[in-house]
């Protein structure tokens, strides 16, 4: 059958119907173990009956009507975030390249208000903030930005976990006001940098009376084990950007500002048909209360220790496997060569998983995951990284992640 849909992702063979906690049904009812929760948003699992209610109830009510009028629930999960956050104020919009949008035009607008004619901001290898101009621009994949040139302007490339090279572009270039990285790169390879990384860059963000930006669009809601990965390191940034995981599925992004950041825009600087409209925010502020009522984040860290225990237990003695690291339930297994090719043997195990920056087997289980669920997730994936490794076989050559096809 001809497919009506632009070929924009190199898709697995497969079409789910139906989901339940990390279960998922596909159109022969077959049930797959969801070992990604959709990259990293369905973290209450699929059909959570507190989203669900949130949603119908919503619906019944009232679904839209602008940002032009007051939106009660908009009010109360801005709110909401401010105080789980640290940080001031939130503007909402519908995805996670879209918040990220909304901090480059903060930063451009807070260097300009400096006095800085082409401001600039400092950017990451490895990084991914999203595929609209802007953002592909920001993001450190040249496949990513591959025919879309002319790109945006204003971002200066450095290496990621290295704070010398930030402060040695700070030397060279006399117009940056920003610094935007990721707590954890998880399109990069689940690359976890050194444990003050993050602390360094507040200092120096300090110093230079530059913007700390966050992208926390993968790390946020709970899934490194804190709400939001920054607080590991006990600092609050001036901008900060959710959405995946805020919504548990229904589409929603955020970037939250702090201090100076959170009094750059005034009426019409910026704005969003959709964006923070009601029945996006229920769904985000049942998340939150279900996130509290189950104790979910604090759950996070032991149960992305057990799994990981549990790998290193079954490969302890395979030579192909590189590192095993976590933080949370934001979990990188790399291997020595290309291992695209187990994302279509999990599959056929009924396992869901992903490979990013070639090597690395990515796991964003959903923080609901249970002890039994975990061991099935641990011994499934353990048979078929030890059946891989075992096998002299084909080494891919393209970049498996979120499979995009091959350039
Ligand atoms: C860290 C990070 N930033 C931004 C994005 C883009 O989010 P979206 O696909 O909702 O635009 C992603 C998506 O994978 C991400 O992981």
């Amino acid at each position: 059958m001809t497919s009506h849909i632009m070929p924009t992702y190199g898709r697995l063979p497969v079409t789910f119907e139906k989901g339940e906690g990390v279960w998922l049904w596909d159109e022969n009812n077959n049930r797959y173990l969801d070992a990604l929760s959709g990259i990293a948003v369905c973290n209450l699992g699929h059909t959570h009956p507190a989203i669900h209610k949130a949603i119908c109830k919503q619906s019944g009510a009232l679904l839209h009507t602008s940002n032009l009028y007051g939106i009660a629930n908009q009010e109360r999960l801005a709110a909401e975030l401010a105080e789980k956050s640290g940080m001031d104020n939130v503007f909402f919009c519908n995805s996670g390249a879209e918040a990220n949008e909304a901090a480059i035009k903060l930063a451009r607008m807070y260097g300009h208000g400096l006095g800085t004619d082409k401001p600039a901001i400092i950017v990451m290898e490895k990084s991914f903030h999203g595929r609209t101009l802007a953002t592909l621009s920001a993001t450190g994949n040249a496949k990513v930005q591959q025919g879309f040139a002319p790109l945006v302007e204003g971002f200066i490339r450095v290496p990621y976990n290295d704070v010398n090279a930030i402060e040695q572009a700070l030397e060279q270039h006399k117009n940056i006001v920003a610094v935007l990285v990721e707590p954890i790169q998880g399109e990069g390879g689940v690359n976890i940098p050194g444990k003050d990384y993050l602390n360094q860059i507040r200092s120096l963000c300090d110093q230079h009376q530059l913007l700390m930006m966050l992208d926390e669009i993968q790390t946020g809601i709970g899934r490194t084990g804190k709400f939001l990965a920054f607080q590991h390191n006990h600092i609050i940034p001036d901008v900060c950007t959710l959405a995946k995981a805020l919504g548990n599925g229904v589409p929603i992004g955020a970037c939250l500002a702090h201090g100076q950041a959170a009094k750059l825009f005034t009426a019409g600087n910026h704005g969003s048909t959709f964006g923070g409209n009601p029945l996006a925010c229920n769904a985000a502020l049942a998340v939150l209360e279900t996130l509290e009522q189950e104790n979910l984040i604090n759950l996070a860290e032991q149960k992305g220790n057990a799994i990981c225990a549990g790998f290193i237990e079954g490969l302890r003695g395979n030579e192909h496997i590189v590192d095993i690291r976590h933080k949370g339930l934001m979990i990188g297994i790399e291997l020595d060569s290309p291992c695209a090719e187990l994302v279509k043997s999990a599959l056929q195990q009924g396992l869901l998983i992903n490979v990013t920056n070639e090597k690395t087997i990515r796991l964003l289980p959903p923080l609901i995951i249970n002890n039994q669920e975990i061991d099935q997730l641990v011994t499934t994936l353990t048979a078929l990284i030890q059946e891989y490794t075992d096998q002299p076989h084909a080494k891919q050559t393209y970049e498996s992640q979120t499979f995009y096809k091959p350039a």
